[in-house]
């Protein structure tokens, strides 16, 4: 499945931790967009989308989520709950996100600036997108 952790290097020391997140470097891809989503409402779950061509990298700095992520064949369930916990998401990856904690912030770098025409906002639109791209 086009998905894959990435740990984010933790600078710490004893005045507490720090993050940097680099183009290319710690994301592997150019940065064009950030956004987070906070104050999450409890049983909430968003999501339920694909991406034609859009890459992406989400970390909770605070609280937990969980994401569900479908390739289409095989679906796999990944608790995002610590800062250093970063999750690649490629193209092409029906993704669901629920279990949100009241404090939850998940950050998310993205490689292109927000475009609705390259949702998939259907499960059957993601299907038949899968077909499309295999011939
Ligand atoms: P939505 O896609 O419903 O969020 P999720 O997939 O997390 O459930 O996005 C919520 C709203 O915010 C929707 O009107 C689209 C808008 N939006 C932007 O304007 N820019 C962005 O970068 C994102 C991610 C969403």
């Amino acid at each position: 499945m086009n998905f894959q952790m990435i740990p984010m290097r933790v600078l710490g020391d004893d005045r507490g931790s720090l993050v940097a997140v680099e183009a290319e470097k710690d994301v592997p891809f150019a940065i064009a967009r950030v956004y987070y989503i906070f104050g999450t409402r409890e049983g909430v779950e968003r999501g339920f989308h694909a991406h034609k061509i859009l890459q992406q990298l989400a970390v909770a700095v605070r609280g937990s989520c969980t994401m569900l992520l479908d390739d289409g064949k095989e679906k796999v369930e990944i608790k995002l709950d610590a800062p250093d916990k970063g999750m690649y998401i490629g193209p092409g990856i029906w993704r669901e996100m629920k279990d949100f904690t009241e404090d939850c912030v998940l950050l998310v770098f993205a490689d292109q600036h927000y475009d609705e025409a390259d949702y998939l906002r259907k499960y059957e639109d993601f299907l038949a997108f899968l077909q499309t791209a295999k011939q």
